[in-house]
């Protein structure tokens, strides 16, 4: 594919950015299994939790299909040629636990296994760096049906695959990510029933959340006893959480949401314990109090390095929100006597998401105060934005926006991490941009497009975007510098 230079890309602001990153500093695109594979029943995949959601009428939008996604199964080698041409260093995706063990348990697949062996092999060939989540949130059927992560047993499956997973494909990953964003899979998938597997049990779903958990220490003493030679770390979303007023119940619903979105998945694996709730708040985290010394000392193992997935700030308000509500709000929320509240100051994604760069240093330097020395050096394992585009284009669009999202995003993970910066004590160690193309975004289909190339749903054409080409030139710039 011609790769032409980033003519239409502001070249001031290039080399400043250039100038800012580190040396050793990772520049990284992201992307996981379900959203760009498709191939659902190639070489022996089994179905997953995700699969039959996706079945279901009106689960996602515009009744778009998880079938064919990007087609990425069958085009490995034409995408990876597009990182290449990006000439970031590395490549963050995820391996679908069904290719590797159809039943989530038993036998494994080596037709599955020998995908992410290739894939890994031609990363390397190409000077990529592979990244490797064991799971995005794409759980073998059969496992979903006996529960899901209700069920413990699930995690020790998890715990035998990543085994199987680090035995073979241990010697070239240089990073290991036990699992994606805990907290979206039991939000949305087993509290508000609006991904798979579609439960809405609200607080009644937080054993999801102890036994992810687990499957995360497990995870980590099976690669460690498969002697993997990569580093090996946890991605968590973190969303800074603030109350929209000084008012008792504001600073309380604050709290409880800190503790939902970020805290009860943090400090287990930072500091081997489960967040003390307000008292008010106390009786619905009772499952999570429970926990025993010794899964606690599983969950906190010492890690290489911690994921930081940085989308947007929370403003949280008591009382019912307008009928129009900011940031995905689901059918069980307006039901809710709270509501997210809308920052007027920020623009917005195609989300409706706010634009709150500076938030992600703020977030940096709560870590650092929330965790101090338990901190391991971190990446951040995602940041973008989808904007509204074209299902079909001529050429590369200009997405003036998304560059702007990405170079300020990145420069202030730059800055307050410098000396001087207001996290400059944390240990930043690579930013990695969601998402190499345009994909299957969940619940939302293909309706939201967070790609720095745009993909043709249609024709399954890639065509980068203008960012693809000022990515390219940021890391050309670096080169140059070094
Ligand atoms: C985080 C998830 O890890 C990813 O799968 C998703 O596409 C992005 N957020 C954007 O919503």
């Amino acid at each position: 594919m011609a790769v032409q230079n980033a003519d239409a890309v502001n070249n001031s602001s290039v080399q400043d950015l250039a100038g800012r990153l580190r040396p050793g500093f990772t520049l990284g695109v992201a992307a996981a299994a379900f959203q760009i594979e498709g191939a659902l029943a190639a070489d022996g995949r089994g179905p997953s939790g995700w699969d039959a959601f996706a079945e279901k009428p009106g689960k996602i939008l515009n009744g778009h299909s998880p079938a064919v996604a990007c087609d990425h199964y069958n085009r490995v080698p034409e995408d990876i040629a597009l990182i290449r041409e990006l000439g970031i260093d590395s490549y963050r995706f995820s391996l679908s636990w069904p290719r590797i063990q159809p039943d989530g348990r038993g036998p494994f697949n080596s037709q599955g296994l020998d995908f992410y062996d290739r894939l890994i092999d031609q990363l390397l060939a190409a000077g990529i760096s592979p990244m490797v989540t064991l799971y995005h949130w794409d759980t073998p059927l059969p496992l979903e049906r006996s529960g899901g992560w209700m069920n413990r047993a699930t995690a020790e499956h998890f715990a035998a695959y990543a085994a199987a997973a680090g035995k073979r494909l241990g010697d070239r990953v240089a990073q290991w990510v036990t699992l994606n964003e805990p907290v979206s899979v039991t939000l949305n998938g087993y509290a508000l029933g609006v991904h798979a597997p579609g439960r809405d049990l609200l607080f009644k779903a937080l054993p999801s959340v102890h036994h992810q958990l687990l499957a995360h220490g497990l995870a980590v003493q099976a690669l460690r006893a498969a002697g993997v030679a990569g580093g090996i770390g946890v991605t968590n979303l973190h969303s800074p959480v603030r109350p929209a007023s000084r008012r008792f119940t504001d600073r309380l619903l604050a709290k409880v949401f800190d503790l939902v979105l970020n805290r009860i998945y943090a400090d287990p694996i930072l500091l081997g314990r489960y967040p003390k709730p307000p008292v008010a708040a106390r009786p619905w985290f009772r499952y999570l109090t429970k926990a025993s010394d010794d899964d606690l000392r599983l969950i906190s193992q010492p890690l290489d390095f911690y994921g930081v997935n940085y989308y947007y700030p929370v403003k949280v308000a008591t009382g019912r929100g307008p009928a129009e509500s900011p940031a995905g709000r689901t059918e069980t929320m307006t039901r809710m006597p709270f509501h997210l509240a809308a920052f007027p100051e920020y623009d917005t994604t195609g989300f409706g998401w706010p634009v709150a760069p500076e938030h992600l240093g703020i977030l940096l330097r709560e870590l650092k105060d929330r965790y101090g020395a338990a901190l391991p050096p971190l990446y951040i394992t995602e940041s973008g934005a989808s904007f509204p585009e074209p299902e079909h284009v001529a050429g590369p669009i200009a997405d003036a926006r998304r560059i702007d999202y990405l170079a300020h995003h990145l420069q202030q993970a730059m800055a307050s991490t410098a000396p001087g910066g207001i996290a400059h004590d944390v240990e930043l160690l690579g930013y990695y941009v969601w998402t190499l193309m345009d994909n299957f975004e969940w619940a939302a289909g293909y309706s939201q497009r967070f790609g720095l190339v745009h993909v043709d749903f249609d024709t399954l054409k890639r065509t980068p975007k203008t960012s693809f080409y000022w990515l390219q030139a940021l890391s050309r710039a670096r080169k140059a510098r070094a």
